[in-house]
């Protein structure tokens, strides 16, 4: 019989496994996220408390089947990730529940998850969202899709579901306002929302300056 795989080892398989998957994303959603979102995670949950193997799997394979990316919307990939590694039925069902909970689902609907676990790696995958790194991703994100960086005629929604927002297709900026904006009082620990302070306000003075010079007349 296999000998059954130690928690160490099963983390450090599924980190090689998911930096090669996610090696050729050039949306923001590459390897380098996946890592600060784990490191995120686990720094939130020294505070918060939560199972720290569940919080690390579930950071590491978060955007896999992400239906951004291309996924079918069943976590297959993750699945069948988990079960290779021969995790019991009830570890996977949890790692599973988890991961389908942290994703953003439009600026009109709400998305509390229910365990501490998720509620922490969904308040990593957002800090991740916002700040300069965020910045950084919305607009390698809106590139790769072809998205224009703004337009003033076209305005900001705020989705009523999340098959409004899956169709929206506006430009770079709107996203700051359907979204990244709003994530700070959407954050689920305390621990995250100290963290999110100073990213929030960047976002802010980015895009006063953003506004300021995009006329390209009125400048002093
Ligand atoms: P979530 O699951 O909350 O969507 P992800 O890890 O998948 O989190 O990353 C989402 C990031 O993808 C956004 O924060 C942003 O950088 C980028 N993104 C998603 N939708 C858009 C969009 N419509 N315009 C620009 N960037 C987007
Ligand atoms: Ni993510």
């Amino acid at each position: 019989m296999e000998k059954k795989k130690e928690p160490k080892r099963i983390i450090s398989e599924t980190e090689k496994y998911v930096r090669q998957a996610m090696g050729k994303d050039r949306s923001g959603h590459d390897w380098w996220h996946i890592y600060r979102v784990r490191n995120l995670a686990l720094k939130i949950s020294e505070l918060e408390g939560g199972d720290p193997f569940l919080i690390e799997m579930a950071a590491l394979l978060h955007d896999l089947d992400d239906w951004k990316l291309g996924s079918d919307g069943n976590f297959s990939r993750t699945k069948k990730w988990l079960e290779a590694l021969k995790l019991p039925k009830e570890t996977i069902f949890l790692l599973t529940e988890i991961i389908s909970q942290v994703s953003y689902k439009g600026a009109g609907v709400e998305t509390i998850p229910s365990s501490l676990e998720a509620q922490i790696v969904q308040d990593a995958d957002r800090l991740d969202a916002i700040g300069a790194i965020g910045i950084a991703r919305t607009f390698a994100y809106g590139g790769s899709r072809g998205r224009l960086i703004f337009d003033p005629e076209i305005k900001p929604e705020k989705h009523a579901d999340f098959e409004a927002y899956k169709k929206n297709i506006g430009p770079t900026i709107n996203h700051f306002y359907e979204k990244l904006l709003l994530l700070k009082d959407r954050l689920n620990t305390k621990t995250a929302g100290k963290l999110a302070e100073t990213r929030h306000s960047f976002m802010e003075k980015f895009l006063e300056e953003f506004f300021r010079e995009w006329n390209g007349i009125g400048e002093t």
